[in-house]
């Protein structure tokens, strides 16, 4: 168990497609997602991607805390989950803009538009099949974890880079745009 150190926005393995992981059950896998939960847990985000810690694998771990839920039934509370080679299908064409942040891009937010519905697919660390549909809140977290693995930042999602700014500005003026939390 240790705490890892985390990959910075310009970092080349945050750039890079992760490679797929061969077997889920690997000693290897379950010790690198401790280690990611322990990361976590000390900066205290919502997930982190295998990229993220310099291993550049198709791994995410992620929670869904209740506070920040929105009421939609969908958008479904999930105690820390770990997520091996996931993909994602969105359901139908609504998307939501959504604030986001990224350890990997400290001190930063920005409004990010992500589909508002979806199911995703993956498997846990016993190599069993994960499959959920989820909104919302939810919804817009796995986008963002997944897309680590791509080699994708949130910024290269936006839209408007007027809604892009630091933590503590966009706190004290905060833009006048319909975007969730
Ligand atoms: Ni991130």
């Amino acid at each position: 168990m240790a705490i890892l150190k985390i990959a910075r926005m310009g970092h080349p393995v945050l750039r890079r497609v992760a490679d797929p992981v061969a077997d889920p059950r690997a000693p290897e896998i379950r010790r690198l997602v401790a280690d990611m939960v322990d990361t976590l847990e000390d900066i205290g985000g919502a997930g982190l991607a295998a990229p993220q810690v310099h291993v550049p694998l198709r791994v995410v771990i992620f929670r869904v805390r209740a506070e920040r839920v929105t009421g939609d039934p969908e958008d479904v509370v999930l105690p820390m989950q770990a997520l091996v080679n996931p993909a994602i299908e969105p359901l139908g064409e609504e998307k939501n803009l959504r604030w986001e942040g990224c350890l990997s891009v400290p001190g930063l937010r920005g409004a990010v538009p992500r589909w508002r519905r979806l199911r995703y697919r993956g498997l846990d660390l016993d190599g069993n099949p994960v499959e959920r549909v989820v909104a919302a809140y939810h919804a817009g977290l796995v986008q963002h974890e997944f897309d680590h693995l791509d080699g994708i930042l949130y910024p290269a999602r936006m839209t408007d880079f007027s809604l892009f700014g630091f933590n503590e500005e966009i706190a004290k003026y905060p833009p006048e745009v319909e975007a969730v939390r």
